[in-house]
């Protein structure tokens, strides 16, 4: 054995014990993100490539957090004189998030283009697509006309693995349904900061520790409660919203005289990530329907790197996610930054608000 084949073969020995040892859990009986993903790996063979780069879109947000909590004195909590592809102003955060979500996905040499709510196009980071590769697409700071408010506001993400290598590097090209979807998640930035990640494998959350600064195991399999007494939506848009939505507000709010036999209570922060992360914890129906006023443009929330994510998300736990008359993950995507109605939550009420868009056809 030359000296080179013995030191290759020390190296794949100590990849292999690192992969397959059980960690041992080193912070309150808390498993870090990382020891969490080598679990994964284990028990569902997630590729390493992916565990490499969730830990880098990780840094990402714990590095956006501690933007957001020192903006007051870097003075960026407010609007740059730009505005992005959606005619939005965008904030100094907008645009910090946005490149620290860049810098740390070009980490990963699979990562072959990204796709953002800033950026008017595909940024590609490699000459070729390969099958293998990932396009990462991201909302890097949702929810951020919230900040001068110092209410929550949080990142999106989501990862989809190319089947086949593409022709051509286009947007077009890009345009690949929610079902493609290989991980989605989320980081909230609240009174502390959550991770809150899916491989397909059910949802897990994560809460960074300051001093550490390591995301946890918080909140292990996620699931949204089959039936709530809790709804979100912008009631200031009731003037707008079809019959099917009308008829749901209406019947919530007749209470246990209603209908529905029961008290509803009304939440709308603002922030879907937030409003999001509530109905992960105690359930609850989310909506941003497709309305008379926003109709033109197919919605609110934007289909890619807003509803495609939070619906893989929710469905995992156990909840629904809807466009107002079929699944948001199954529509066809026909551009980058798409718009589509969103009614996402504990699956008794999306079924509910389902069965009245049937009937209203
Ligand atoms: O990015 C879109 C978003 O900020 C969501 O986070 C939030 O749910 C929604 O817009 C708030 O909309 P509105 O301004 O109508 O309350
Ligand atoms: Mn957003």
């Amino acid at each position: 054995m030359t000296r080179l084949s013995g030191w290759f073969a020390a190296a794949d020995r100590i990849d292999k014990i690192y992969w397959q040892r059980d960690p041992v859990m080193t912070n309150d009986n808390h498993l870090t993100f990382r020891q969490f993903m080598l679990r994964e790996y284990r028990a569902h063979g997630t590729s390493k490539d992916l565990i490499f780069l969730l830990e880098d879109i990780a840094t990402a947000c714990r590095t956006i957090s501690h933007k957001i909590r020192s903006g007051a004195f870097a003075g960026t909590l407010g609007a740059t004189d730009d505005t992005n592809v959606q005619g939005e102003t965008q904030k100094e955060l907008d645009v910090i998030a946005n490149d620290q979500f860049m810098l740390h996905c070009a980490n990963c040499s699979r990562v072959a283009a990204l796709v953002s709510e800033e950026l008017d196009n595909v940024v590609w980071l490699k000459d070729k697509a390969e099958a293998g590769d990932y396009i990462v697409y991201f909302d890097p700071l949702d929810g951020s006309s919230n900040l001068e408010l110092n209410i929550s506001v949080g990142s999106i993400f989501s990862i989809v693995e190319l089947k086949e290598p593409l022709a051509e590097l286009t947007d077009e090209a890009v345009l690949i349904a929610g079902t493609e979807q290989i991980c989605a998640g989320y980081s909230l930035f609240g009174p502390s900061t959550s991770l809150v990640v899916t491989t397909g494998q059910g949802v897990n959350g994560f809460t960074h520790l300051n001093g550490t600064g390591e995301f946890l195991l918080t909140f292990p399999d996620m699931m949204v409660p089959a039936s709530t007494q809790e709804y979100a939506i912008n009631a200031s848009r009731q003037n707008y919203w079809d019959a099917p939505v009308q008829r749901y507000v209406s019947e919530c709010l007749q209470g246990s005289e209603g209908p529905r036999g029961k008290k509803f209570n009304m939440r709308w922060v603002a922030s879907m990530v937030a409003e999001v992360h509530r109905i992960l914890t105690r359930g609850g129906v989310f909506m941003y329907p497709k309305d008379s006023d926003n109709a033109a443009m197919g919605g609110r929330l934007r289909l890619l790197y807003e509803a495609n994510p939070m619906a893989f998300i929710i469905e995992q736990a156990g909840g629904k996610a809807t466009i107002g008359g079929g699944r948001i993950m199954d529509v066809d995507p026909s551009s980058l930054h798409q718009r589509v109605g969103v009614i996402l939550g504990s699956a008794e009420e999306v079924d509910l608000l389902e069965s009245y868009y049937a009937e209203a056809q």
